[in-house]
């Protein structure tokens, strides 16, 4: 496991985003495992800034987002495929075909779970998973406790978590969604590498927690340190527990 640590959080997504421009640029068929949240924004900021400046072309990659909200349909806009569009899709040359978000209003869930591992298989797996981390330890929303093995699923999200997010829902935690599609931490492990990215001092006790405390199933983040090829960007604020 590989631990940068940057002065600012600018730094830290500059550091991110090239990391993912040297992936799409390395293989003639990139497949990237995409992440959300506010710490993500930054980092697609820069992408879509290197695409325009005409230096970074997704025309061959294909994609696959970590988690949706159950019963949020593509439109609405706290869903994750709206947040996708709106930083990234929008805004860079990929095509419509390689876009994956799971359905959160498919009328079969568990279906539409078991499809999207399919489709992860049949694009010969993912590449580069970018990640954040939840107050809870989640990587996507793997909650605590989330077995090391699990699949993409349907979960139940944390209260923690609803309240985490709710910012987004009038600052209402009752308003987010109770439930959600994500990707299981054992797809997460099979991404041929990982790139983990945590800012700003309200982050510093659960990555203390993810890079010093036992590997365990109720901090999901902890299986990173499983992966032979990890890589894990803070900023100095959220590794100053663990520093
Ligand atoms: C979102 C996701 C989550 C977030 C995490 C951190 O797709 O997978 O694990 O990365 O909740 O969110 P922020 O960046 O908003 O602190």
């Amino acid at each position: 496991m590989k631990i940068i640590v940057t002065d600012t959080p600018s730094q830290a997504f500059e550091q991110a985003a090239d990391m993912i421009a040297a992936e799409i640029r390395a293989s003639s068929t990139p497949v990237l495992g995409l992440a959300t949240g506010r710490t993500m924004e930054s980092i697609y900021r820069i992408l879509v800034r290197q695409h325009e400046a005409g230096t970074l072309d997704f025309s061959s990659t294909t994609s696959f987002n970590l988690d949706e909200y159950a019963g949020l349909p593509a439109t609405d806009p706290n869903s994750y495929h709206r947040y996708m569009h709106e930083r990234l899709f929008a805004h860079v040359n990929m095509p419509a075909r390689g876009i994956h978000v799971p359905d959160g209003v498919a009328p079969d869930l568990d279906a539409e779970c078991a499809g999207y591992e399919n489709a992860i298989r049949t694009a010969n797996g993912i590449g580069l998973q970018l990640l954040g981390i939840g107050e809870t330890g989640h990587i996507g929303f793997n909650e605590p406790p989330s077995a090391f093995d699990s699949r993409t699923r349907v979960v139940k999200l944390d209260a923690i978590t609803r309240r985490q997010n709710s910012s987004m829902f009038d600052n209402d935690p009752e308003q987010v969604p109770s439930h959600a599609l994500t990707m299981g931490v054992g797809t997460i492990l099979e991404a041929r590498r990982l790139l983990l990215v945590a800012v700003g001092a309200g982050k510093a006790d659960i990555i203390d927690k993810a890079l010093n405390g036992p590997v365990s199933e109720a901090i999901s983040a902890t299986a990173v340190r499983l992966h032979d090829n990890a890589t894990i960007i803070l900023d100095k604020a959220s590794s100053a527990v663990w520093a």
